[in-house]
């Protein structure tokens, strides 16, 4: 099993490029399935989760092509036949449950594991079930699997008793070829939702309301394939951001969307934090003294739960008292007893964490329990005494390309061993 070794103290300079958004092009990947013809992705980032949603497609009959030098992605899915679809690679990643609303869309049917829960949540997929049913879907589900099948998909009205990014996505899936209109009242306004809806939208699809809680779909007859380059990741700007606060660095991070990152600027600026922004580059200035800040997770354009973990790791390098409170997940405070190892005082209230924060980091040898928190573990090795050890990073590899490559270009002392 690898692992990173950091050596922390080191101050980093310099630039680092950001890649496209992990949580955009899985969907975009998905959405492929609806136009039965080629379609090229690029600037894609590669990383474990594509790979596997793309493993996924061509166990379906799609054709993939892989170019790691030019980070492209061709996918095509002329050949895309409804087989019973692989649960071990459903298991293996929940977005894979992506697929379920472009296969309903092309084929009328589909049959697939219900996606486990994971380490944060016990993620259900009611609402998706829900979105499906409302455009006449029957759903039957036995032993772990779902079997969804309709003659015809009937556009309707559907109100998400939570605005979820999934279901959103996979409900607009599901009613782009749909007879009629659909419209989901409390959409998740994410903007990787809205990226999605614009390469629909470029594939010929008709969606309105892009962005906000209120998306109107017009279902169309037929998609073609396109070329589609996904936003850049704002978790992993903001990831970057944090480094350069919490080792006290300058760095400049290229490839962000000012507009996808406001709450971060806002409660880094709100703690001392100096950022200038230069058209699609961000300046970030950690060198000042900072102030602690509450921090609560909410829906976009809320705090991001993504970026719950790497502020607490900030935080708890900051004087005085921090409480964050994770309104999205249930179970999203694993990385504390982790933190705790490394000298953090943390205590956990409820859906509330108190980060009693200042006190000495020394290096020690810490497990990434999910993607998010094996960031936040490396960030704070970064201002730790001495030597950390994170194991389990294929979790971080999950989200982030290159990670360490990007942090030892910016000076860290990272080694993946
Ligand atoms: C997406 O997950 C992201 N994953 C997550 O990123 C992100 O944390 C999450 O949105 C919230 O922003 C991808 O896009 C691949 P949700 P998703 O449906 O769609 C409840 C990362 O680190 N819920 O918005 O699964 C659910 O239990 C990952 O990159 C239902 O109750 O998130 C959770 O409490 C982690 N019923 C809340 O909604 C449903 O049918 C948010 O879930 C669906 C969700």
């Amino acid at each position: 099993m690898s692992k990173f070794i950091i050596k922390g103290g080191e101050t980093l300079s310099g630039e680092v490029n950001i890649s496209s958004a992990k949580n955009a092009v899985l969907p975009i990947i998905a959405a492929t399935i609806l136009s039965g013809d080629k379609c090229v992705i690029e600037n894609c980032p590669m990383l474990l989760d594509v790979f596997v949603i793309t493993d996924l497609l061509k166990t379906l009959g799609a054709k993939i092509n892989i170019d790691l030098l030019e980070n492209k992605l061709e996918i095509d899915t002329s050949y895309v036949k409804c087989t019973d679809i692989d649960s071990e690679l459903v298991r293996k990643m929940r977005g894979s449950f992506f697929i379920a609303g472009p296969m309903i869309s092309r084929f009328g049917k589909v049959k697939m594991a219900l996606p486990g829960g994971c380490n944060i949540g016990t993620r259900p997929v009611d609402l998706h079930l829900k979105g499906f049913k409302a455009l006449g879907v029957n759903i039957n589900i036995d032993h772990g699997f779902v079997e969804a099948s309709t003659s015809k998909l009937l556009g309707s009205k559907i109100y998400l008793d939570f605005p979820s990014v999934g279901a959103t996505e996979n409900i607009i899936m599901a009613s782009v070829l749909a007879e009629g209109e659909t419209i989901i009242e409390n959409a998740a306004e994410e903007p990787e939702v809205a990226d999605l809806s614009n390469f629909l939208n470029k594939m010929g699809a008709n969606i309105s309301g892009i962005g906000t809680d209120r998306i109107t779909i017009k279902g169309v007859k037929k998609l073609k394939g396109v070329t589609y380059r996904p936003i850049y990741d704002r978790i992993e700007v903001g990831t970057f951001m944090i480094a350069a606060v919490i080792s006290k660095s300058l760095i400049k991070i290229n490839g962000i969307n000012e507009e996808h990152i406001k709450p971060i600027i806002a409660k880094l600026a709100e703690m001392g934090v100096c950022m200038e922004k230069y058209d699609n580059s961000l300046i970030v200035d950690g060198r000042r003294k900072l102030k602690p800040v509450d921090i609560k997770t909410m829906p976009y354009p809320g705090f991001p739960t993504d970026m719950q973990p790497q502020i607490m790791a900030l935080l708890c390098c900051v004087d005085g008292t921090s409480v964050i409170t994770e309104t999205i997940f249930e179970n999203r405070f694993m990385h504390v007893p982790e933190m705790t190892r490394m000298g953090a005082n943390i205590k956990i209230d409820g859906r509330s964490a108190i980060i009693h924060g200042g006190t000495e980091f020394t290096g020690c040898s810490v497990k990434a329990t999910d993607l998010r928190a094996g960031a936040a573990l490396i960030l704070l090795a970064l201002a730790a005494e001495g030597e950390t050890e994170v194991t389990d990073i294929y979790h971080v590899d999950r989200g982030y390309v290159s990670i360490e490559k990007k942090l030892q270009n910016l000076g860290a002392d990272i080694k993946r061993m």
